[in-house]
């Protein structure tokens, strides 16, 4: 049987896949069983940070295969902790708790939402505020945090204890005068809901809020997060600090890893066995996200933004093209003909975009060369373009 056939035959249903094999990849190029290759803006949904089969990541991820690819998180192991310190050094955070998925990610973050809520004010403090149209995971836990009914069906009872308002400040307000808060989970620009940043004065009334009220401020930097969109992480955009960031995808390169940043009110809010994970913290993932972490420098920050500079502005105005939103390599492109249209004109013609709610959604390499992304962006041009 092909690998199509047996996909199909034995795989749970739960994915629509294109027709389309990746054998192989190498840097912003991937290849199909036929050998065509593909420029790739999707890199796996954020995670490709730098690409297919990048040679420094495969180095320090292969050097540690070497050495041991696993060990119980009751002994103490260098990659995690040398990880640990770098993600505080770099955004201010105390202590990291690390996993395997955004999902558990945002788990840990909720599970300190609500330890921190009751200790401070007692067990009716649990509601954790999330946005209308947001996506936090497909955990029963974090589909409650989700904002989006369509993802609820079917799967009821759902945890209890979240509520998801409007991104207004008017809407936070009555929130606030109505439930006992123990935190607010937002993403500063929603990238399954369609690619849209928050408002800046929105961002700074939550944090406000957070503040005030002793409540967890805390940033869903799953796809935002590690470098995506110009800046280490989405919230670094509107100068506000977060009690806990989590984030995973892109920081562990293509290596299942999720992490959950606790800042100064919440570092001790785990003790031993009150959270864990078999797997979380595995030394051959975060020896390829520590490599990936040391690279996020100001250059390639900068050259994100340079990047991304030229996609709005070649896309802006374009025929065809709508709108563009977004920040950084993080992009979503409304357009005049059905975005999965675009998708499947891009990727007849060799380039591999995404999707997200209406849009078509673009999410490359951090590093992709510039000539290649020149090509991609003049197919996704024509493609938006074609037979208006
Ligand atoms: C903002 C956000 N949070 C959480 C998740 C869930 O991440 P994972 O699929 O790794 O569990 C995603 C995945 O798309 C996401 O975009």
């Amino acid at each position: 049987m092909t690998t199509l056939e047996l996909d199909k035959a034995f795989l749970a249903k739960t994915y629509d896949r294109f027709p389309l094999e990746i054998v192989k990849g190498q840097g912003s190029l991937v290849y199909d069983a036929e050998g065509k290759s593909y420029i790739d803006l999707g890199t796996g949904i954020a995670v490709n940070t730098f690409g297919l089969a990048d040679s420094q990541w495969i180095q320090a991820v292969t050097e540690q295969l070497g050495k041991f690819q696993h060990t119980s998180n009751l002994y103490y192991s260098a990659p995690g902790a040398q990880l640990a310190q770098l993600l505080c050094q770099r955004t201010g955070m105390k202590r990291v708790f690390f996993s395997n998925s955004g999902a558990e990610a945002n788990e840990c973050a909720i599970k300190a939402a609500r330890k921190y809520g009751a200790q401070k004010k007692g067990p009716e403090c649990y509601t954790i505020l999330t946005l209308e149209n947001s996506f936090h995971g497909r955990t029963l836990t974090t589909l409650a945090a989700t904002g989006q009914e369509v993802f609820h069906k079917d799967f009821q009872p759902l945890t209890p204890g979240f509520v998801s308002i409007a991104p207004t400040v008017e809407a936070l307000k009555k929130a606030a005068g109505t439930y006992s808060l123990a935190g607010i989970l937002f993403e500063s620009i929603q990238g399954e809901g369609g690619v849209l940043p928050l408002e800046p004065a929105f961002v700074k009334a939550m944090a406000e809020l957070c503040q005030k009220e002793d409540i967890l401020l805390m940033a869903d930097e799953v796809q935002t997060g590690n470098g995506r969109t110009g800046k280490l992480y989405g919230y670094m955009h509107y100068g506000v600090t977060p009690d806990v960031v989590s984030t995973a995808k892109g920081l562990g390169g293509g290596l299942p890893l999720g992490a959950t940043m606790l800042g100064e009110k919440v570092q001790d809010i785990f003790t031993p066995g009150s959270h864990g994970s078999t797997f979380g913290g595995n030394p051959v993932c975060c020896a390829g996200a520590l490599s990936i972490l040391q690279r996020l420098n100001d250059t390639v920050l900068q050259g994100v933004t340079e990047r991304s500079n030229y996609i709005v502005e070649e896309l802006s105005g374009a025929k065809g093209v709508k709108a563009v939103t977004g920040m950084g390599l993080m992009l979503g492109v409304a357009t005049q003909k059905p975005a999965s249209q675009v998708v499947s004109t891009c990727m007849e013609h060799g380039v591999l975009v995404l999707k997200a709610k209406d849009k078509v959604r673009l999410l490359p390499a951090l590093n992709i060369p510039m000539a290649m992304l020149e090509q991609a962006v003049g197919v996704l041009k024509e493609a938006c373009a074609e037979g208006l």
